[in-house]
């Protein structure tokens, strides 16, 4: 992984130094700035639609935190031969999930590019010591996870026009829902660790939320919510690059016991694209967690356990 230059000041709450995907910045003792970025070529082909997604990919970095996005700044790549309704089309996808954020756009930059790229740098608030990061899971927690995997598989079969609209809507709506309601139910309740579920896939993400205490994780291959139609295009070999890379890296992290096949592997490691969140719920808070969600009409599956560490490897898989 690419290493940063080390930035160390009081106000700095949360750098680089924790893997998280936005910083915290302490204004003042209620105050501290949430700021992310998040950019990426189209994953589909409906402008309106990419639109949305990336605006929610961006977006989803802040709720991971906990914090509230407030406003957000438009990064635009554009061909100067591509007909420019199609970037007014990817903006009002921006606009109207925006809108659904409370989250003002309020200015941007566009460069001239090869092929379209779009995404969002947001600045967003959370009182200090509120913040949530990838590091602090417990043993006994429960793992939870908000979203079904599969987006990466099913938008590269898409690209390859190997798949049926019907599990492409499902997957397109998916990627587009803001975790704004999943963010809000655990700061209500409090939690000890969060990750949204991106590029690395389910065990990358989760690989980046060590501890302090020493502690492994137990992911249950059975009880992953896995996007139907998803294991299909697997069976056909469509695999996106991006979670072969992600497969390669983790394998010395990873205890798979000898039942886990190669096409199980694939769906831990499938690189998402504006995915869940996952959650690490200590089990004292896990009703009241459930009950909250019932409430508030949030899906989430219990995907595994935090245990103490007993082995080398900090995550194991069972089924
Ligand atoms: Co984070
Ligand atoms: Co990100
Ligand atoms: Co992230």
């Amino acid at each position: 992984m690419l290493q940063l230059p080390k930035v160390s000041d009081p106000r700095l709450l949360v750098g680089s130094s924790t893997s998280d995907d936005a910083a915290i910045f302490k204004i003042n003792e209620t105050t501290a700035l949430v700021s992310t970025v998040d950019f990426f070529p189209p994953i589909v082909d409906d402008p309106y639609l990419f639109g949305s997604i990336s605006a929610a990919n961006s977006l989803s970095d802040v709720y991971a935190m906990g914090g509230i996005p407030l406003i957000a700044l438009n990064i635009v790549g554009f061909p100067a031969d591509l007909d420019f309704s199609i970037l007014t089309e990817i903006l009002k996808g921006v606009s109207d999930k925006a809108q659904e954020a409370n989250t003002l756009i309020v200015g941007g930059h566009t460069i001239n590019d090869a092929e379209p790229k779009y995404g969002l740098a947001v600045t967003g608030t959370i009182k200090p010591g509120q913040e949530i990061t990838n590091v602090g899971s417990k043993p006994g927690d429960y793992l939870i996870l908000t979203k079904p995997l599969g987006t990466g598989i099913i938008t590269t079969a898409a690209k390859q026009n190997k798949i049926s609209k019907d599990t492409l809507n499902v997957a397109t709506n998916l990627m587009s829902k803001l975790n704004k309601t999943a963010s809000e139910i655990m700061m209500k309740i409090g939690v000890n660790a969060c990750s949204d579920i991106t590029g690395f896939g389910l065990l990358g993400h989760l690989k980046e939320m060590r501890s302090d205490d020493p502690i492994s994780f137990e992911i249950n291959l059975n009880n992953l919510p896995i996007i139907d139609g998803t294991w299909d295009l697997i069976h056909q070999g469509i695999v996106p690059g991006g979670t072969m890379r992600n497969l390669e890296a983790l394998d010395k992290t990873v205890n798979w016991g000898n039942k886990i096949t190669e096409e199980e592997k694939i769906v831990l490691c499938d690189a998402q694209t504006s995915g869940g969140l996952l959650i690490s719920v200590a089990q004292e808070k896990l009703n009241e967690f459930i009950k909250e969600c019932e409430i508030k009409n949030q899906d989430i599956t219990i995907v595994g356990n935090v245990n103490k560490k007993t082995s080398e490897f900090p995550i194991t898989i069972i089924k």
